[in-house]
């Protein structure tokens, strides 16, 4: 351990302990991001293009008087990412228009008082088709299976195996390009959190870690590239492809969530 210029400390592994009244900051960074994934929910329609999505979460970021994480990143210019159907993430918004059975993820990132809240998750455009529905609910399920492995003693190597195992027994494939990240006063830190792995590997959690856990599932098989755009990334098999995404810190005894939906429109975001 290495003592840090600010509060708190780094872990041999590069990581980040954060302290207990930091939680309070994240609490509220995460809530912000949810409840505007929380607002976009009944304008996602057939018919509405995917910029319109992003113009009116750049609203609702400015309204509520906080940053855009994603606006100026590495030259990203808009609020969200939205990733329509075979496109795993990182999808830009544009003049798209969205269609009856459509199936899309929208991740919104924010600063609230110099903290990062990163979340996000599926909607639906119309009529949701059984394949894709599968794919969504093993998709969450994943997340969640993730999440329950969340505590001090635990390994990353955890969290990706329980996420892996239950994405495969359900014969589905995870992503293995992207990962999730080490958040707190910025946006991706260390860890590389692993959607896939064995048991009792990589580093252990810790008290007070904040992380995202965002697993990418495909229906076929894995691998993805990027386009000429060089943001959005799609299966190479063109095979559809879901993901669901919290911020999460490490507590005594399991994990906080930071970017529960305060309307309780995490998934589904649609009727059934
Ligand atoms: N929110 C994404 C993540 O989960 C990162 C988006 S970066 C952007 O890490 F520039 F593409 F917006
Ligand atoms: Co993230
Ligand atoms: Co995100």
């Amino acid at each position: 351990m290495t003592l840090d210029e600010t509060r708190g400390r780094i872990t041999r592994d590069g990581i980040r302990i954060y302290e207990d009244a930091d939680f309070a900051g994240m609490r509220a960074a995460g809530r912000v991001a949810a409840e505007i994934l929380d607002a976009v929910v009944p304008l996602v329609q057939p018919g509405v293009m995917t910029e319109t999505l992003d113009d009116f979460i750049t609203e609702e970021v400015k309204r509520r008087g906080v940053t855009s994480a994603t606006i100026g990143y590495k030259g990203y210019r808009h609020a969200s990412c939205i990733s329509v159907n075979h496109v795993v993430c990182h999808g830009i918004p544009g003049p798209k228009l969205l269609k009856d059975g459509d199936i899309l993820n929208i991740d919104v990132t924010v600063i609230v008082d110099g903290w990062f809240g990163d979340t996000s998750r599926m909607y639906v455009a119309g009529e949701l088709n059984r394949k894709a529905e599968r794919l969504i609910e093993v998709t969450h399920d994943a997340l969640m299976k993730g999440i329950e492995a969340v505590k001090p003693g635990n390994t990353f190597g955890d969290i990706g195996h329980a996420i892996q195992t239950y994405v495969e027994a359900n014969r589905m494939s995870v992503v293995r390009d992207f990962c999730g990240h080490g958040l707190g006063r910025v946006f991706h830190a260390p860890p590389n959190v692993l959607h896939y792995g064995r048991p009792g590997t990589g580093a252990v959690l810790e008290e007070g870690m904040f992380f995202t856990i965002e697993p990418m599932v495909n229906l076929g098989r894995p691998e993805t590239k990027i386009l000429a755009d060089d943001w959005t990334a799609v299966t190479r098999d063109k095979s559809l492809s879901a993901q669901f995404e919290h911020s999460v810190g490490v507590t005594a005894t399991g994990c906080d969530i930071f970017t529960l939906s305060p309307a309780g429109l995490f998934h589904p975001t649609y009727r059934r």
